[in-house]
């Protein structure tokens, strides 16, 4: 969260940019404990680590009483490294995927992990390995809402879930291999809005007591809406309260229907973390083409993928290097990558748009806000770019919670084949 006078909690963006470099995710650590506390009602709250894994994130909503999912063995090694149990009840960790890859079907046995399963064949694999025990299902109810096509995660053009007519077909796979399915989970998609979501609750409802006598938890999923601009659907106490309301409503009505206490679980990940981080980058170049002004910094879609992905906004202000207040203009904002694409004011079908921002020079620092979800965990070492530095500020300090990448880091790993030796002439 910045203000006008360039601060980030408190901190000045300049010392920030001056002791960690740019490009730097920033994030607030009292603003994602507020929001861990505004979800306080639900029984739990498991926290959608694809949103943002770093381990000290994850240590900060630990302490605050989330739980965590994960979608790979690489994020049950997150969870463990910053402070989760592998097993309890509820579980610490849950595994919600569609496919085990060989690596996480290990992971999730050797640690004991819950697994979330999204199709049939999960159930057999993860039967044939555990011999027994428990597992919930992620339901397709055949309906699905993103802020984007890429983002929505039901219906029949997704992959995610299992398929709402398969439940019977699933729970005789389970009894096979002597599992019992314990949760029900629907998660629709990702920045939806409340209406959309509200659907959800009725769906699972509808579609639980075809699970058989052993559910105890259902899980409303994540996709809590975030505005990114004016206008856009929020998720504010009111609403979160309603949202709440209707699922509690939901879940009392099943547990008459099954004459058992569950458990309502909810899985944001967006929520928790997106406001809470902002982007700083520097302005590296200013140049006209035609009638456009593009304003280049030392990010691009390797540091921050959501524009060039789904044509995503993001709010931008200039904090200007002399405190000089130039006049503001509309301008195209970009980055330093060798690919017309790396823009970061686009629309979803890669159509150029513009910022208003103050006119801008180079040296000027550029602050790209709700950057905290999908941001770093979206990035990538294209053209061979190390990236970025995250800082978390708590406590009115900034600390480094992960480090530049170096060029080092970038070719760890990688081999020239020694050439071959010329055959010996007897
Ligand atoms: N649970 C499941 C099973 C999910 O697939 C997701 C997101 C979440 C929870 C968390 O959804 P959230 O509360 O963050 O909306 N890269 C995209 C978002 C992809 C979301 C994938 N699944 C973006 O930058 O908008």
């Amino acid at each position: 969260m910045q203000n006008p006078c360039g601060e980030i909690a408190g901190v000045a963006v300049a010392e920030i940019a001056r002791d960690f470099g740019t490009p730097t995710y920033v994030y607030d650590a009292a603003a994602i404990v507020e929001r861990i506390a505004n979800l306080a009602r639900f029984d739990v709250l498991r926290y959608a680590q694809k949103a943002n894994s770093n381990l000290a994130v994850l240590d900060l909503c630990r302490r605050h009483g989330a739980l965590v999912d994960a979608v790979s063995a690489g994020e049950i090694h997150r969870a463990l490294a910053a402070g989760f149990d592998g097993q309890g009840d509820p579980p610490p960790i849950v595994y919600t995927a569609d496919v085990f890859d060989r690596e996480s079907l290990d992971c999730v046995i050797r640690h004991g992990i819950a697994v979330n399963c999204g199709s049939p064949d999960m159930i057999d694999q993860y039967g044939e390995r555990s011999g027994g025990g428990e597992i919930t299902l992620r339901i397709n109810p055949g309906f699905g809402h993103g802020h984007s096509r890429k983002t929505n995660t039901g219906g029949a053009h997704s992959k995610h879930g299992v398929w709402h007519e398969q439940l019977p077909d699933c729970l005789a796979r389970a009894r096979r291999h002597g599992l019992r399915i314990t949760g029900a989970h629907m998660h629709i998609g990702s920045g939806a809005d409340l209406e959309h979501l509200a659907q959800v609750a009725g769906a699972l409802e509808r579609l639980a007591p075809q699970l058989g006598g052993d559910l105890h938890t259902i899980s409303a999923g994540g996709g809590l809406p975030v505005p990114y601009r004016a206008g856009d659907p929020a998720s504010t106490p009111e609403t979160l309260a309603s949202y709440f309301r209707l699922w509690d409503a939901a879940r009392r009505r099943l547990e008459a229907r099954l004459g058992r206490a569950l458990r309502l679980e909810i899985e944001p990940g967006r929520y928790l973390v997106a406001e809470a981080g902002t982007l700083v980058t520097e302005v590296r170049a200013v140049k006209r083409q035609g009638g456009n002004v593009f304003v280049l910094v030392d990010a691009g879609f390797n540091t921050l993928a959501r524009p060039a992905m789904y044509g995503a906004w993001h709010p931008m202000s200039l904090l200007p290097k002399n405190g000089r207040a130039g006049a503001v203009c509309e301008v195209v904002v970009g980055g330093p990558l060798c690919e017309s694409g790396d823009i970061f004011t686009q629309d979803e079908e890669g159509m150029v748009r513009t910022q208003s921002l103050p006119e801008a020079q180079v040296g000027d620092l550029l602050l790209i806000g709700c950057a905290g979800a999908y941001g770093f965990s979206m990035s990538s070492n294209y053209n061979a770019k190390p990236r970025a530095a995250e800082v978390m500020i708590s406590g009115g300090r900034a600390h480094l919670i992960r480090a530049r990448e170096t060029h080092a880091d970038l070719m760890r790993g990688e081999f020239i084949p020694k050439p071959a030796q010329p055959a010996q002439t007897p």
